[in-house]
């Protein structure tokens, strides 16, 4: 028996962040977690950081009541396997893999365990990821709570049904790209126009940050706010009419439409 309540896969970029979050809003107590990494520089890491158990032993890791799988999805397979030797049937598995389906996981695990399925993003390492956590086989409300909870200490997160998480890596997952895309064209612009880069880029990162701060503080919708921000025959109206005469929201819609697919494509 293990005094553990969380084990921890593969100590990387994303369980580093997500520990960061949690530990700080005491929905983890460092004492009680167990990590598992092949890396010692990344095990020392977390010693370091967190105050965390950190061994080269997943399953000791999967030994715990509450499991994180957090290595790349090709390392996913093996890393199962062991799990598969180790847990019972009471085991929540968590999984952060992406494209790797709950019925996939469940297979592989010989049905034991209770699987939940998560895509975070990455602004999740700056403490503001839009988390979405699908339940799979014998998930109860309470694992997906517990799951909730944990991803929210680092921004938010939503219950989803698994059949929706292509459309949610299509928005979410890949979404920070999207934002990138702007940023640099924005970017771009202001150079066009006669900014340096350096404070171009300062004011579209900005921007944007200050605009999804408003809309999540206001919880205005999008078209409320840019309406107020658009006067008649003003600069934003020519910039608006310009982007519609481009058919560059039909091609974002386009665009989202594209990473689902794929998505569905890859998890096939
Ligand atoms: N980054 C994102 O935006 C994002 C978004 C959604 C989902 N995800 C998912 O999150 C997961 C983790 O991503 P990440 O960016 O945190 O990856 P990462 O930084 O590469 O972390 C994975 C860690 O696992 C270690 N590892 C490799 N093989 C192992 C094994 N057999 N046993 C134990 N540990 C092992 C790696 O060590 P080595 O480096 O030495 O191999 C590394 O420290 C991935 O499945 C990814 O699909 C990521």
């Amino acid at each position: 028996m293990t005094n553990y309540q969380l084990g921890v896969i593969g100590a990387g970029n994303m369980a580093e962040a997500l520990l960061r979050g949690a530990l700080a809003a005491k929905v983890l107590d460092a004492r009680f977690v167990l990590v598992s990494d092949v890396s010692p520089a990344r095990r020392d890491l977390f010693t370091r950081e967190f105050k965390v158990a950190a061994v080269d032993d997943n399953a000791a890791a999967a030994a715990c009541p509450r499991l994180l799988l957090a290595v790349k999805p090709q390392i996913m397979p093996a890393v199962l396997e062991t799990v598969a030797r180790v847990i019972n049937a009471e085991t929540l598995v968590i999984s952060i893999a992406a494209g790797i389906r709950t019925a996939q996981i469940a297979a592989q695990l010989a049905g034991r365990g209770r699987i939940v399925r998560v895509m975070p993003n990455t602004p999740l390492m700056a403490g503001m990821g839009a988390t979405a956590l699908a339940g799979g086989a014998g998930a109860t409300p309470e694992d997906l709570d517990w799951t909730g909870r944990l991803f929210a200490s680092c921004g938010i997160a939503v219950v989803v049904s698994e059949r929706e998480m292509d459309a949610v890596t299509a928005v979410s997952g890949s979404g920070p790209a999207y934002f990138f895309y702007l940023l640099e064209a924005m970017t771009a612009a202001g150079q066009a126009e006669g900014l340096d880069e350096a404070t171009a880029l300062q004011l579209a990162i900005q921007t944007c940050r200050g605009a999804g701060e408003l809309l999540f503080r206001t919880g205005q919708k999008p078209q409320a706010a840019r309406a107020k921000v658009t006067s008649p025959n003003g600069t934003t109206q020519a910039a608006i009419e310009a982007l519609d005469k481009a058919g560059v929201k039909d091609a974002l819609v386009a665009a989202i439409r594209r990473a689902a697919e794929r998505s569905r494509e890859l998890g096939s």
